[in-house]
């Protein structure tokens, strides 16, 4: 199989589990404190690895402890880096408490704004060359618009996970294949709640409309929204008991672009990505959380 490329993001995540999420001015002690990797590109480029995939990352670490760290996992999980290691920044970092299985973040993008749209440039034949290619939102909005551009003139499938949320320019749209935002991110975007199933087909017109050729929300226990051409339709979640949902987006990003690299129908490769994120869920940490494809046989 040709490479998947995952543009993006890698942190090394801080993650600590509490009962309520302090409140401001507070100190409150957490349990269960572990520093792990994650970063939700390198995330998704472990999913793509452990799920069958050719797993390339270009991103961009610190030279530093967690820089090492992060290098190490990406040898250990079979993902190629064809990204820098700086000197002039940290690695990213992420502060994570997680609450009754559920979490938020803070982030310090460190390296990770070092990938920069002149770094694609250098990496452009590569880029052309492969499979698919996977962006989110925690490198500069300009590097993700000229990798969508690079990878869209060439007919190379272009996904989306538009996480963090932030403002999309318009003419990124059209040039998105599968646009995969959570139920909050694509209310960020679209102004129109999507936490009904009413709303999520609002939703999914409104990127339509815009341009995006898949859109497919992931609304955590209620599973994903998605729609096939014009017909809009709906896959359960796997129930499962939520330890920690770090990375279940991830692993629904990295399990869906395999599974339809290797030729799989959108329904059978969504119900899969939901098969693969009930796992991830229900054991802690972000990366290390991700299964292999044997555990989903
Ligand atoms: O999606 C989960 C990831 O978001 C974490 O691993 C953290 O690093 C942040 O990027």
């Amino acid at each position: 199989m040709k490479p998947i490329y995952v543009i993006g993001s890698a942190n090394a995540d801080f993650t600590l589990h509490a009962d309520r999420l302090p409140k401001l001015g507070e100190t409150l002690s957490g349990r269960n404190f572990s520093v792990n990797i994650g970063g939700k590109g390198l995330n998704q480029a472990v999913a793509v690895s452990r799920l069958g995939g050719n797993a390339r990352f270009i991103g961009a670490v610190g030279h530093d402890v967690n820089g090492a760290m992060l290098l190490k996992a990406m040898a250990d999980n079979h993902v190629a880096f064809d990204g820098i290691c700086t000197e002039n920044a940290t690695t990213g970092m992420a502060m994570i408490t997680v609450v009754n299985g559920d979490n938020c973040i803070l982030l310090h993008a460190g390296a990770n704004a070092c990938v920069t749209p002149g770094m694609l440039t250098e990496k452009k034949t590569l880029i052309q060359d492969a499979a698919a290619v996977i962006f989110q939102l925690e490198i500069p909005l300009e590097t993700v618009m000229l990798g969508a551009h690079l990878a869209h003139d060439t007919g190379v499938p272009v996904f989306l996970n538009p996480a963090p949320s932030a403002p999309l320019a318009d003419d990124l749209y059209p040039l998105i294949d599968y646009l995969i935002p959570n139920e909050h991110e694509a209310f960020a975007l679209s102004a129109i709640p999507a936490d009904t199933e009413d709303g999520c087909r609002e939703n999914i017109r409104f990127f339509r409309e815009r341009g995006v050729k898949n859109v497919l929300i992931t609304r955590g226990e209620m599973g994903c929204a998605y729609n096939m051409e014009n017909e809009i339709r709906f896959c359960p979640a796997v129930k499962t008991q939520a330890v920690d949902t770090t990375s279940a987006g991830d692993t629904f990003v990295g399990a869906l672009c395999v599974q339809l690299m290797q030729g799989k129908a959108l329904p059978d490769a969504v119900e899969y990505a939901c098969r693969a994120c009930a796992i991830t869920v229900s054991r802690p940490g972000a990366a290390a959380s991700i299964p292999f494809a044997s555990e989903l046989q």
